[in-house]
């Protein structure tokens, strides 16, 4: 679809450019793309709760730049939100999405209402098992693994609608990321699954919806979250040492006042627990209550190139 901006004076036509169109139902989406897939175009895909910041965008620009047809889903998803969590609150704004889908060159915009996605008498669920979804996010004590299951149903869900051939998620969430790719891997799904780098404030804080949670001064405290992460990567680094390295994050945390939920360093596909570097990327991943935001933030330690590390 295409919107023409007029010259408010003289009615003239200033410029026109398009606007991703809004589709509420399954079957308006399908119908949408099925020309699109007859024509062998490819198709990208950026799963969304909405409320987007430059995080979300560059998955869109990325998408953008490698598809032939891109496809932004907009849906506060129910299942992955445990009782005591954040859904009704959960910040939303239809309008501004749209806008920054628009800028970005989405196509579609699927924006269904819950009970599209989860009609009456809904019993089916994917669920990723093991460590994956066990540890960190997955513990009973914390989100537990209900949260991935709601994640891995509702992003099944959507490449069954959507049939993309990639879709794309931030690192920013890295066990979501690597339960994604498990569930992709394991049940056959024909697509390539894009995780793009975490994009942060100038002063290194993570991006995310949930930052407007933060009052003034826990938006201060909370760039500890990222200093801790660059202090435990470079410690491991230069002392060999994953120890050193979570020892000099949590001094940065308790600078800030903030007792971490977990902090952990995992093999970063698998997310078994490593104590030692392994030749393997690892992940250093972080989860704290900063103020009224719970945040989470990761840094992934690559093999030293050249080196095999301890292998
Ligand atoms: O990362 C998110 O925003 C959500 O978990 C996702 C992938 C859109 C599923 O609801």
């Amino acid at each position: 679809m295409d919107l023409i901006i007029l010259d408010s004076f003289s009615g003239e036509t200033v410029t026109t450019m398009a606007v991703a169109r809004v589709v509420r139902t399954i079957g308006e989406l399908r119908a949408a793309l099925l020309p699109h897939r007859r024509a062998g175009r490819t198709i990208g895909l950026v799963p969304t709760m909405g409320f987007l910041h430059e995080g979300h965008v560059s998955l869109l620009h990325a998408a953008r730049a490698e598809n032939d047809v891109v496809v932004m889903s907009l849906f506060v998803n129910p299942t992955q939100f445990g009782p005591n969590e954040d859904l009704d609150r959960y910040p939303r704004d239809e309008g501004r999405d749209l806008r920054l889908a628009t800028e970005a060159g989405v196509d579609l915009v699927f924006a269904p209402e819950v009970a599209e996605l989860y009609p009456d008498g809904a019993a089916t669920a994917v669920e990723v098992g093991g460590e994956v979804t066990s540890v960190l996010d997955g513990d009973p004590g914390r989100r537990g693994p209900g949260h991935f299951r709601g994640v891995t149903t509702i992003v099944a869900k959507l490449f069954n609608i959507v049939g993309p051939d990639v879709a794309y998620f931030g690192q920013k969430d890295a066990q979501q990321a690597a339960v994604i790719k498990r569930m992709v891997r394991d049940l056959d799904f024909p697509l390539r699954v894009s995780v793009m780098p975490t994009v942060r404030e100038e002063d290194g804080l993570a991006m995310s919806s949930r930052n407007v949670y933060l009052e003034p001064d826990d938006r201060l405290r909370a760039v500890a979250l990222s200093r801790a992460l660059a202090a435990a990567e470079q410690q491991a680094l230069a002392l060999d040492s994953l120890e050193a390295g979570l020892s000099a994050a949590r001094i940065e945390l308790a600078a800030a006042a903030i007792e971490p939920e977990y902090l952990e360093a995992r093999d970063a596909e698998t997310l078994e627990p490593v104590a030692e570097l392994t030749g393997r990327p690892i992940l250093i991943a972080v989860a704290a209550r900063v103020g009224g935001a719970r945040l989470i933030d990761n840094v992934v330690i690559e093999p030293l190139a050249g080196l095999d590390n301890h292998e």
